[in-house]
């Protein structure tokens, strides 16, 4: 929804989800690329003319043929990095270098870079890479705008469906350039669909699976997708009636949370804090019943996890 003090820069901020929509579509098609021709170098034309083939046959087709892709680890065993990963971060971070060479930059795999003009982009160039691995659907890339540390712009990009989501602060929500939210299945908690992922670190897990043992009872069904940028996506689009997760780092969520929020979802943390350890999104329905369902079952203890 429109607020008085964005308005100022509703133009700019729809500007910056446009060239969001068309990275993440650029990278995606890369993505794709990459996988079906089992290499992660980028080819010859470093991805450029990525946008122009992305789809919807995507990187579900490839199967799980991770011996080609470059598959390392990172925190654990079971959080891995591809060479298609660093891939997509590269050509993201060589686009935004052509394009706005003064903005900032952020990204999963290290892309870093300051920036002077306020404006300054997080990605995560894939967000689903377990998925993106084992030739599941869904995976997506993310890409985000903040000026002055606001996130004001998004895309996220499913390469394997051919969606895109996007928003622009004050400006709304979009699904493949059509407008959504607002609309949702669930009257109460006890029948929504709810959505959660877990992390990287086996304690945590865990706990986490303590919370979602209790939580299990008092809803209508669970998903685990595999992308948390697609969770608040589909949050926004009445797939889901909610998502929570702890852990998420700021290139997973900064595109999706603001994709839910204009798609008029209801978004925080808990005890009326905003998103930080524990994100929650949700219909404005269910939100209270669900984060009140998370705070009983002691949510918090595992956020104290992360330290
Ligand atoms: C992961 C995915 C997953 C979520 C994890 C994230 P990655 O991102 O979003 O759904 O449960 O917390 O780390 O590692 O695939 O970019
Ligand atoms: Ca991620
Ligand atoms: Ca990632």
């Amino acid at each position: 929804m429109p607020r008085a003090d964005d308005s100022d820069h509703t133009d700019d901020h729809t500007e910056l989800m446009a060239l969001a929509v068309r990275l993440a579509r650029g990278a995606g098609a890369l993505t794709v690329r990459l996988r079906a021709d089992g290499r992660a170098d980028g080819g010859t034309d470093g991805g450029t003319n990525g946008g122009a083939d992305g789809g919807a046959d995507g990187g579900a087709e490839g199967g799980a043929d991770g011996g080609s892709l470059g598959v390392a680890v990172k925190s654990s065993p079971t959080d891995v990095v591809t060479d298609v990963d660093r891939a997509s971060e590269r050509w993201l971070a060589d686009e935004l270098a052509r394009l706005r060479p003064d903005d900032g930059l952020l990204g999963e795999e290290g892309a870093h870079r300051p920036g002077g003009s306020g404006v300054r982009w997080v990605v995560d160039p894939i967000d689903g890479t377990v998925n993106f691995l084992y030739g599941l659907r869904p995976y997506a890339v993310s890409v985000a705008a903040e000026r002055d540390g606001q996130v004001v712009a998004g895309a996220v990009h499913d390469p394997t469906s051919g969606e895109t989501f996007s928003a622009a602060l004050g400006a709304g929500a979009y699904l493949d350039g059509a407008p959504i939210g607002g609309r949702w299945v669930a009257a109460e908690l006890a029948t929504a669909v709810i959505a959660t992922g877990f992390g990287y670190d086996a304690g945590v897990r865990a706990g986490q699976g303590e919370v979602l043992a209790g939580l299990l009872a008092r809803i209508g069904n669970l998903r685990r997708l595999g992308s948390a940028a697609l969770d608040l996506c589909y949050v926004a689009a009445g797939r889901l009636d909610g998502y929570y997760e702890h852990g998420l780092k700021d290139w997973d969520r900064a595109a999706g949370l603001l994709v839910a929020t204009e798609a008029g979802a209801i978004v925080g943390g808990l005890r009326g804090r905003p998103p930080g350890v524990l994100t929650v999104a949700a219909s404005p329905t269910v939100a209270a019943e669900l984060t009140t369902l998370l705070e009983e079952l002691g949510a918090d203890d595992i956020a104290e996890l992360y330290g």
